[in-house]
């Protein structure tokens, strides 16, 4: 069953990356007013231009605490209510093994992978929980199941972000919000696709992604609030 989100409001971090622009398009066509959020103004235009009627963009570094209170603030102030957070900030470094890998690595990717999603969770918290139908979702690896040494501050990160979003369900239970942990290998766009015909096999294409993060919205709030699920093609 397709959603019918009008009147909703959908906060998607992340917006102009791979994943975030079929997700706002998804949700916008859905009905939902997509807050479409990043740190650059053109690309998010970009993202806009997909469904005027229902995304509009919201500029915010969200590595800065203060700067996402803010901007949660106002986004309350002007829509009324909030009633999801796609968080898809991206962000990967690896490769090198535990010995040769560098740890400014790990700096990056706690800021981008950890440190993001808690400051944007804390700053919409209360409105999703207010939401008759709040969600919270994020897309975390399958290689957490099999943690490769190339890949250990990576790993580290995805493993941190799951954790905290966990402890966001356990904030959640018995109430009608959701948070939710969607697992892939790797996420494919039409454009990788269409230039490699046979490959990316076990990849997930995004606007499956899309369609499970919506699709969030036609389960419970208690069968999807702390499920990890695993997307496969
Ligand atoms: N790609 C994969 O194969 C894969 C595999 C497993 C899980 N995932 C997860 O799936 C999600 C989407 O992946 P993706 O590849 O689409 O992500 P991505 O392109 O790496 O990142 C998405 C966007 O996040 C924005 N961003 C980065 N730092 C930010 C900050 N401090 N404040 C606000 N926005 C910030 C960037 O846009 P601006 O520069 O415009 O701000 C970027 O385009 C991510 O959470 C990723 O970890 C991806």
């Amino acid at each position: 069953m397709a959603s019918d989100l009008t009147g909703s409001v959908v906060v998607v971090t992340g917006a102009a990356g791979d994943q975030g622009r079929p997700t706002a398009a998804a949700f916008a066509a859905a009905g939902a007013t997509v807050v479409a959020a990043g740190r650059d103004a053109d690309r998010l235009a970009e993202v806009v231009a997909l469904d005027p009627q229902h995304i509009v963009p919201s500029v915010v570094d969200l590595s800065d605490d203060g700067a996402t209170q803010d901007w949660a603030r106002a986004l309350l102030a002007e829509h009324g209510r909030i009633d999801g957070l796609m968080h898809l900030v991206g962000g990967w470094r690896g490769g090198k093994g535990i010995v040769d890998s560098d740890l400014a690595d790990w700096d990056v990717l706690h800021a981008s992978l950890i440190r993001t999603l808690q400051h944007a969770t804390r700053a919409l918290h209360d409105p999703i929980l207010r939401s008759p139908h709040g969600r919270i979702a994020i897309i975390s690896s399958t290689g957490l199941d099999t943690p490769r040494a190339t890949n250990a501050a990576y790993l580290t990160a995805k493993a941190g972000a799951e954790m905290w979003l966990r402890a966001v369900a356990d904030s959640y239970k018995e109430s009608q919000a959701a948070a939710t942990i969607g697992r892939i290998m790797a996420l494919v766009t039409p454009q990788m696709q269409a230039a490699k015909p046979e490959g990316y096999k076990k990849f997930t294409p995004v606007a499956d992604i899309a369609d499970w993060l919506v699709a969030l919205y036609d389960r419970p709030a208690d069968e999807v609030n702390g499920l990890i699920e695993t997307m496969t093609r």
